[in-house]
């Protein structure tokens, strides 16, 4: 007979072995090379962001029914609404807890509608792991390239909290300083990642899109902020030869506007994969069949049909 105080002692001895051994996920459940990208989800609490939360809730739900899961999620910046309002964060923050407690390693990065200081009263082992002080630098390494995710936010913490800061993108001098000794000591590839293009940002004086295509361990860089699934090639024209073309990919945006969706990024040796999950396309808002445009559908086809976009390491 299972009297209170076997079933309490057999419980205990559970624990005691670990919870780890009951809960956890196995390493084989994870693939270290499979990451996910989201990108402005904006899944603040005001009423005009509940298509952004029921897209964030189906694309975690996604994510949690993949197998192998995903060793990392990486976000690409604008998780809040607008204003960077502390009620927006708490209104994504609990899709981001299931990812987390299923054992996935979730990176946020700060996009021109975010606030640090509200992120990281939300987020608070974020400050903690950042590589560069009073700003969100973090390195993702899986085994064959590593990730660096920039914060190219302007807007500063002290601004109302109606206002929505600066909307184009910049890296602070410290988080300059700390890119180019980075880039100096780094040999195994890295993709640098921030919110902004970087046609848009200098590095020590230099443009950015330079810096990249002519620094050899940068196998190239990923954005948001556009809100769609977009492409370009690189190049320097005055490099001697061999010349180099590396890419820039802009990500749909995960529930806001524009192209809808998330990407799936598949790591092997020599090259990451990048493949869109595009799931719909619309501006304001989504409107029944009859009332959609017919160029929305062309949209996503043209999208859809533009297959995964491969950066060689
Ligand atoms: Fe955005």
């Amino acid at each position: 007979m299972l009297t209170r105080r076997l079933f309490l002692g057999g419980l205990s001895a559970a624990f005691a072995a670990g919870p780890r051994k009951l809960f956890a996920k196995e390493a084989a459940d994870f693939d270290d090379n499979l990451l996910v990208f989201l990108s402005d989800v904006h899944a603040g609490a005001a009423k005009t962001c509940k298509h952004a939360r029921k897209k964030l809730k189906e694309a975690v739900g996604e994510i949690l029914k993949m197998r192998p899961l995903p060793r990392h999620v990486l976000m690409f910046g604008d998780l809040a609404h607008v204003c960077g309002l502390g009620v927006d964060y708490d209104a994504s923050r609990p899709s981001f807890k299931l990812l987390e407690d299923a054992g996935i390693t979730v990176t946020i990065g700060m996009g021109n509608h975010d606030r640090r200081s509200e992120f990281a009263a939300r987020w608070p082992e974020a400050p903690k792991k950042s590589l560069v002080p009073g700003r969100f630098v973090h390195l993702v390494e899986t085994p064959h390239v590593g990730f660096l995710m920039l914060d190219s936010l302007q807007g500063t913490d002290d601004r109302a909290q109606d206002d929505f800061g600066p909307v184009p993108g910049a890296l602070s001098d410290d988080q300059q300083a700390f890119l180019r000794d980075f880039l100096v000591q780094r040999t195994k590839p890295v993709i640098l990642c921030a919110h902004h293009a970087p046609k848009e940002m200098k590095l020590c004086g230099k443009p950015l899109s330079l810096v990249v295509v002519t620094t050899p361990c940068i196998a190239g860089y990923i954005h948001g902020h556009n809100h769609r699934w977009t492409r370009a090639w690189l190049r320097n024209k005055d490099q001697k030869t061999p010349e180099r073309a590396k890419h820039v990919l802009g990500l749909p945006s995960n529930g806001l506007w524009g192209d809808i969706g998330y990407a799936t990024c598949r790591v092997s040796p020599g090259k990451a994969e990048i493949a869109p999950t595009l799931k719909d396309f619309w501006l304001s808002r989504p409107v029944s069949a009859e009332r959609r445009p017919p160029e929305w559908e062309d949209i996503l086809a043209e999208d859809r049909a533009s297959g995964p976009c491969i950066f060689r390491l």
